[in-house]
């Protein structure tokens, strides 16, 4: 069947600063949380690979900006490195070897017709903000963050129209507060908690500054989080599992959705934490600018749903609270699935989640600001000329693209789809292990870049305005 992109949709790519540029240019000490990660613990990287050189973006941009445009990109969303950019990160003073190079790249992808999305955190919190204030868990660390988004605003707010205060901010708190598999590598709930209330904080502060001051929101300027929220599916319309399905529903997603688009945690956020012994640090000055600063566009990161079932036994009160004190995750036999990720694919969750934006969140304008199939040893799908033939990426993409159409013919206010990524790059801990681009960089070969068949597809989608599945 045949599918039409709609007029003037962003067909795109995503990234992030620390995930591609590497740390050319980086002055001592000016590290971020996730470099430390990697600094302090490079042996639990894939092969141990990190963000030390990434692919070499710092570099390589004009590079990059002329093969997004060969590929018919209009649209490339990356991050600023927050521990980058700014010199001294209490008082806000500029690096400027970094702000020419930020500068630089802007110009670079719009004077190749490409339009820049910039998202001001994409987990690059500067290290020394976490060792002094133990990171987001401290207000001060908050205003901090304030005071680097008003410097980004001046350099670039002239030309960059579509702005994001974090990257999956849920991510760090979740699985390295709460879960301990990441760096800091703790287990402490309520840490957690304050950390997510800094950065809902954090958000709203930054879309006042943006909506007060002369950086370009008068001009049709926007600004929005980016948030891996996803849809929740419960095992059964059984009464326990469809409250199972609420809380897990309440921790992973609205505690970010609720804040952010209608200015309220959900009612029962605050009481359910108290009742299990996690007391946040807030106050209601706070809430009155949570409720008074809400986003204009939202990103979607979408991967995979949430299958959910009520617990089968009672939690143990020895063990501290966590969200999973609620529910359980739903076994995924039988289901579609990545096997290198091991994520369920669902391309209908795309559909269910904008429906839901829709109805329950007053048709917000929103986009996908990452979506993509991850696959290890990549190189195996390569043909005789050394392309790599991604039919998988490709069907992935069609069938998120098609169910996104769907939804935008039925009303949603999505924007456009930029995909993870337009090259391979550097993950958390997995590094280059699962490969995401349209572009392959072979680091056998000074990170050469070459086009994937999905790449070519991709080109030809974007000239014809259609592709058929
Ligand atoms: C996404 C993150 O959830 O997963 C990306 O936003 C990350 O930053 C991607 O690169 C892929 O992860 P992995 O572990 O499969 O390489």
């Amino acid at each position: 069947m045949r599918y039409t992109l709609p007029d003037n949709f962003k067909m795109g790519a995503s990234a992030a600063a620390w995930q591609t540029e590497g740390w050319a240019g980086k002055r001592e000490g000016q590290d971020s949380l996730i470099d430390m990660a990697y600094k302090q613990f490079p042996d639990r990287w894939h092969e141990g690979y990190g963000p030390t050189m990434a692919t070499d973006f710092y570099h390589r941009y004009a590079e990059d900006c002329a093969l997004m445009k060969e590929l018919g990109m209009t649209t490339y969303r990356t991050s600023i490195d927050w521990s980058r950019f700014i010199l001294n990160y209490e008082t806000g003073e500029v690096n400027q070897g970094a702000a020419d190079y930020y500068s630089n790249v802007v110009d670079e992808l719009i004077s190749n017709g490409i339009e820049p999305m910039i998202c001001l955190e994409h987990w690059e919190l500067p290290y020394s903000l976490f060792e002094k204030y133990g990171g987001w868990r401290s207000r001060t660390v908050v205003d901090c963050y304030v005071r680097y988004a008003e410097a980004v605003f001046r350099l670039l707010g002239a030309r960059v129209k579509y702005w994001f205060t974090f990257n999956e901010p849920i991510v760090f708190p979740w699985l390295g507060i709460m879960d301990g598999v990441w760096y800091p590598y703790t287990c402490d709930t309520g840490e957690a908690m304050q950390w997510n209330y800094h950065k809902v904080l954090a958000n709203a502060l930054a879309v006042k500054l943006y909506h007060g001051g002369d950086y370009g929101y008068r001009e049709g300027g926007r600004i929005g989080i980016i948030l891996n929220a996803a849809p929740v599916y419960p095992r059964s319309q059984s009464a326990d599992d469809r409250k199972a399905t609420a809380m897990c529903d309440l921790f992973y997603n609205r505690l970010y959705t609720d804040p952010c688009i209608k200015g309220e945690f959900p009612a029962e956020y605050f009481s359910l934490l108290e009742q299990h012994g996690c007391r946040l640090v807030y106050d209601e000055a706070d809430l009155a600018v949570i409720r008074d600063n809400t986003i204009d566009v939202m990103g979607l990161n979408y991967y995979t749903p949430h299958r959910v079932k009520a617990r089968s036994s009672a939690w143990n009160p020895d063990v501290a609270f966590h969200p999973h004190y609620y529910f359980e995750n739903h076994e995924l036999q039988g289901k579609k699935m990545n096997p290198h990720r091991g994520w369920e694919i669902y391309a209908k969750g795309l559909y269910d989640f904008a429906m839901l934006l829709k109805e329950e969140y007053n048709n917000l304008p929103w986009l996908v600001t990452e979506n993509g199939m991850g696959v290890a040893e990549e190189w195996k799908y390569k043909n005789p000329d050394g392309v790599i033939q991604d039919d998988y990426r490709i069907d992935f993409v069609a069938d998120h693209l098609r169910w996104l159409l769907k939804a935008v013919e039925e009303g949603s206010n999505c924007l456009g789809y930029l995909m993870w990524n337009f090259t391979d790059n550097v993950s958390p801990y997995n590094a280059f292990k699962n490969r995401y681009g349209y572009v392959e960089i072979d680091l056998d070969n000074q990170r050469q870049r070459r086009l994937k068949k999905s790449a070519y597809w991709f080109q030809q989608v974007v000239q014809q305005g259609y592709f058929e599945y």
